[in-house]
């Protein structure tokens, strides 16, 4: 898919790595819809996809509140035509053990990253079956193709998107609706400051193996060059990434490690 002239909605937009693939989709002369809850951050954003050479529009909404999921898919169905492509970024990590961890914030994790997710898709998807079809991408882990300590609910809500969204491709291929799951390893962004901890409040640290990850920007490049394929798996990282290799062929060295790893 070429993005210019393609309206284009983007989650997680007012930072890390959904800012960066609009930063840089922004070069290619698209219409972006901008979505986060820090309204600031996305006219930040919003400003220099202009200055790219794009229409930017910011929509803040929250992923973890329904009404405001659905209030922010009505707006976009009654103020464009057509959607040509909705790219979630948006979403929240973990920093506890599950063992600690009240059901409550298992609950916040998957509504962020499922509920709200999934709760998007299905508003803005009759509209673009009827308008001919479209591009949907939703970002997971490599821990959602294994488990990772100290991340058991936020890999579980990442596995559970693959479910999701293999199962939506097979069921709307004759609707032209296409499917890219993005795969990050570890990328240099604020996801491990913003991710909650068994309390429910941010774990507010830098984690070394966040900051030791791949630029936003160079995971950018990667993931828009691969979503103007449309690949239907796209992984993105360092040599992390080689875990899902390992889960896949050699599962016995995998529980070997996913035992002994640091988990920060
Ligand atoms: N960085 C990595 O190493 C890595 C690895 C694997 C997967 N991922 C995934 O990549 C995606 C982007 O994460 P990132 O690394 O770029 O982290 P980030 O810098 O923390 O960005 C997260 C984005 O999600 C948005 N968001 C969080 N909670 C939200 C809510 N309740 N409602 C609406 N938007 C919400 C944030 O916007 P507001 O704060 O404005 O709401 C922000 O734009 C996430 O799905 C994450 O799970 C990241």
């Amino acid at each position: 898919m070429n993005f210019t002239k393609k309206h284009i909605w983007i989650t997680g937009a007012s930072s890390g790595i959904g800012k960066a693939v609009a930063l840089k989709i922004s070069k290619e002369k698209a219409h972006l819809i901008l979505s986060g809850r820090n309204r600031q951050e996305l006219e930040n954003v919003a400003g220099i996809c202009e200055k790219n050479g794009s229409q930017a529009t910011v929509l803040p909404f929250d992923l973890g509140d329904e009404a405001s999921v659905n209030a922010a898919a009505s707006q976009v169905i009654s103020t464009h035509k057509k959607l040509d492509a909705l790219y979630h970024f948006g979403g929240i990590s973990q920093r506890s053990f599950a063992s600690e961890t009240p059901l409550f914030v298992d609950r916040k994790i998957f509504e962020v990253n499922y509920f709200g997710t999934i709760a998007l898709t299905k508003a803005i998807l009759p509209e673009m079956i009827k308008s001919g079809g479209g591009h949907l991408a939703v970002t997971s882990s490599i821990v959602g193709k294994f488990g990772f300590p100290y991340r058991s609910s936020y890999s579980a809500s990442k596995h559970a998107l693959h479910g999701f969204f293999e199962s939506l491709r097979a069921e709307n291929v004759q609707h032209n609706i296409r499917v890219s799951v993005i795969i990050p390893g570890r990328i240099r962004t604020n996801i491990s400051v913003n991710a909650i901890n068994r309390d429910g409040k941010t774990h507010a640290r830098m984690d070394e193996g966040q900051d030791n990850g791949m630029a936003a920007e160079k995971s950018a490049e990667i993931i828009c060059r691969k979503l103007k394929q449309e690949k239907k798996e796209i992984l993105v990282g360092g040599k992390e990434v080689i875990m899902v290799h390992i889960r896949r062929f050699l599962p016995f060295l995998y529980y070997r490690l996913s035992s002994k790893v640091k988990p920060l």
